[in-house]
């Protein structure tokens, strides 16, 4: 599908999402959240699509935040809904049940930052930089920043960063956990793709069972989130999937997966 403020390319089983509105350093207008949310129910739905990749267009900014020009308008209902919306897309994205890796090209501010949080994993250009400064415009972060961020790199650091709303480089955010890789400029999008295509070659069942249970084992007891673990390697066992991996390593041969 063609939307109108970003650009969906579906090649080689990854569909890579780029914001492009290059006037707002590509900032989330409700548009652009509306757009966001068609793309994900296309990666979640297309069979041929395995996984994605997220960027920014340009030089310099992935996200720079949600468009303050619409949130200068709003009051405490449409405020309220404006952030509902933006997090059930995020969700969905991060629940889609494929790879999602956020390739950071610039700046992720705000809300920017906030898609990079949901996404699976994030590789940073080192010219990237990461900040909620919502505070800075008596606002907080409201596409699940608060959450997201403190349990990706830990409370107290998420309280450093929201509370100041300070800009981190690409360097503190691997220091401190916040992206899992930082590459030079010019090989991001290379980067992303390598990482991406390294785990469409493992098998899809149990990528997408891996997945599920880290995101919804995570604030289960550890009993529970270890019972739903066995219910997932049980149910691995019964695809044919399995059966090629283990039979591939025995035999000294590449397996060939099916999502089977
Ligand atoms: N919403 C709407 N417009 C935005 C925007 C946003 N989140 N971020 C940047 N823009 C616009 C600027 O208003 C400017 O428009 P103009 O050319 O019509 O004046 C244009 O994008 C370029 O931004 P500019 O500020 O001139 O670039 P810069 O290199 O000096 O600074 C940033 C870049 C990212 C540091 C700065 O734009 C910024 O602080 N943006 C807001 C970040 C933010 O607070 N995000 C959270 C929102 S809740």
């Amino acid at each position: 599908m063609v939307y109108g403020n970003l650009h969906f390319d579906v090649r080689d089983r990854i569909a890579t999402v780029t914001f492009d509105r290059p006037r707002t350093l590509n900032a989330l207008s409700d548009d652009v959240m509306t757009d966001l949310g068609g793309a994900v129910d296309e990666i979640a739905t297309r069979e041929e699509i395995g996984g994605a990749i997220l960027t920014g267009a340009g030089d310099k900014a992935f996200v720079a935040g949600a468009d303050i020009g619409e949130l200068a308008t709003q009051g405490p209902i449409d405020g309220k809904a404006r952030a509902l919306r933006g997090q059930a897309v995020l969700r969905r994205l991060e629940t889609c049940g494929k790879p999602v890796v956020a390739a950071v090209n610039g700046y992720a501010l705000g809300g920017g930052c906030e898609v990079a949080l949901a996404c699976h994993l994030r590789v940073a250009s080192d010219r990237a930089s990461f900040g909620q400064p919502e505070v800075k415009l008596g606002i907080g972060p409201g596409y699940g920043g608060t959450q997201r961020l403190a349990r990706l790199v830990g409370k107290g650091r998420a309280i450093d960063m929201i509370l100041t709303g300070r800009t981190v480089s690409a360097d503190e955010a691997l220091q401190i956990g916040l992206v899992n890789r930082v590459v030079p400029h010019t090989e991001l999008a290379g980067a992303a793709r390598d990482l991406l295509d390294g785990i469409l070659a493992m098998g899809p069942i149990a990528v997408r069972l891996a997945l599920e249970a880290i995101d919804r084992g995570f604030d289960l007891t550890l009993e529970d989130g270890l019972l739903l673990e066995a219910n997932h390697f049980g149910l691995a066992s019964a695809t044919s999937d399995m059966r090629e991996g283990m039979q591939a390593f025995l035999e000294k041969r590449k397996p060939r997966f099916t999502g089977q």
